[in-house]
């Protein structure tokens, strides 16, 4: 089994990633988060909340829909430019993206295709209840767009001046033509972008500064950084609206794999709602009075993959010392599902699983832990090392006398006795 065919068996045994409708024999490209991977989706989200707002004085959050008016992605471009080159293979008639082909089909080894058609990602769905005056309009091909359209109302609305950012976490589709490796490509999918707003002659400066950041972001968050890279997208393959753009890779099972863009995208977006709106979206200086449309560093990354990339990062199996296997999430503590497992060592002597209760009600004000009573005490630590908690606590009978319970760490297996009263700072 390769690292993917792993995690995700993985991530279906532990409750983090479950394929969507699986009653119904599945959905290609959607998926759902199990009670494990809800957790740890949410501490992702907060990491980079914190990180690009919560830590700067210049970038604000918005929480945008995911249907905005149809115009706006006519003026975006992706009405008409949103698409894939797909190739029909002649005789197992599978699609394929165009780049995806190396001379032979990867379905049947056939050699002949048709010629490429372009196909538009956007999904397309209706507003309004009446046959005829349905009006038609998208699922967000991607979640930026709401932050181009609430420019004016965030200067008109905060205290920003440029430069300021406006940042935001939310669900964009596209009706991929090939969904694969799990929620790699997926055709709901969650991206955390920040739209970084600057006069023209800053746009260098801040492209610099964004592409550093966002490096130093992905190295505090992964184990391996020599699994990380930057890739310049080549002048003729740069999206529509970029006029120059860096991929954030990080090596994945098959290979080097995109995680995040950081895109030059210049005065594109604002002139263009501002063409197809008729608003005038230029900024005025508060200093010195000088008007202009601003121009923007964008940096836009894919929550979903993020999280499968840390799965790959963080993923080992170890050989113990007493011969067998374990396997263990490594991931970082931040973002795992628990900080800390509360186990009573036996589940039918009543003082026990009381004072087990105790330790969980004292923790869990201030951490987010889990409590297991079932089965011997390493089934228990298996568990939790495949989905990455970092502590092990256990109330035993010694704690019924000293008030000490053993706590034992996921990396390196090793137990320590503490006082319950000491327990919150050794967690923290
Ligand atoms: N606003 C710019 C934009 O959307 P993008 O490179 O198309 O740029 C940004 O997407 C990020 O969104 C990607 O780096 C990737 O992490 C994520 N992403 C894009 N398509 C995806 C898909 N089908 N499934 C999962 N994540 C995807």
């Amino acid at each position: 089994m390769d690292l993917l065919q792993k995690v995700t068996a993985l991530a279906k045994r532990r409750g983090i990633i479950y394929p969507n409708s699986e009653i119904y024999g599945g959905i290609g490209g959607f998926y759902d988060y199990g009670p494990v991977g809800v957790e740890m989706k949410n501490n992702l989200k907060k990491y980079w909340w914190k990180y690009m707002v919560d830590t700067r004085e210049n970038v604000v959050g918005i929480d945008g829909t995911i249907i905005t008016h149809p115009k706006v992605w006519e003026a975006s471009g992706h009405v008409e430019n949103f698409g894939d080159e797909v190739v029909e293979c002649k005789k197992c008639h599978k699609r394929f993206r165009e780049d995806e082909i190396d001379k032979a089909c990867p379905h049947c080894g056939n050699k002949e295709f048709t010629e490429p058609r372009s196909y538009n990602l956007l999904f397309e769905t209706h507003i309004g209840v009446v046959e005829g005056d349905k009006q038609k309009a998208y699922l967000r091909g991607e979640a930026c767009q709401n932050i181009y359209l609430n420019f004016k109302n965030v200067v008109d609305s905060t205290r920003q001046s440029i430069p300021f950012g406006i940042a935001q976490i939310g669900k964009a589709f596209r009706n991929e033509v090939t969904p694969q490796k799990l929620t790699f490509r997926s055709r709901e999918f969650e991206q955390w972008d920040m739209e970084f707003y600057v006069h023209p002659d800053d746009m260098k400066k801040y492209f610099d500064y964004w592409m550093e950041e966002r490096m130093k972001f992905y190295k505090g968050l992964y184990r391996k950084e020599e699994n990380l890279r930057f890739k310049q997208h080549p002048k003729d393959q740069l999206a529509f609206y970029a006029k120059d753009a860096y991929d954030i890779e990080y090596k994945a099972p098959w290979g080097w794999a995109e995680n995040e863009g950081i895109h030059w995208r210049g005065d594109y977006d604002l002139k263009q709602h501002m063409e197809f709106s008729g608003t005038d979206l230029r900024y005025t200086d508060p200093h010195t009075g000088e008007k202009y449309i601003p121009h923007i560093v964008e940096t836009s990354g894919g929550v979903d993959r993020t999280f499968l990339m840390l799965l790959f990062d963080a993923y080992e199996e170890e050989e113990m010392a007493n011969g067998n296997t374990r396997t263990v999430l490594k991931i970082h503590k931040d973002i795992a599902a628990y900080k800390a497992a509360v186990f009573p060592l036996v589940s039918n002597k009543e003082e026990v699983v009381e004072k087990a209760r105790e330790v969980f009600d004292l923790l869990s004000g201030d951490m987010k832990v889990v409590w297991d009573a079932r089965g011997n005490i390493g089934k228990r630590y298996r568990y939790q090392d495949e989905i990455g908690t970092p502590y092990c606590i256990t109330i035993d009978y010694d704690t019924l006398e000293d008030d000490t319970v053993t706590v034992r760490d996921r990396d390196t297996m090793e137990q320590t006795r503490v006082k319950i009263e000491d327990l919150k700072d050794t967690l923290s």
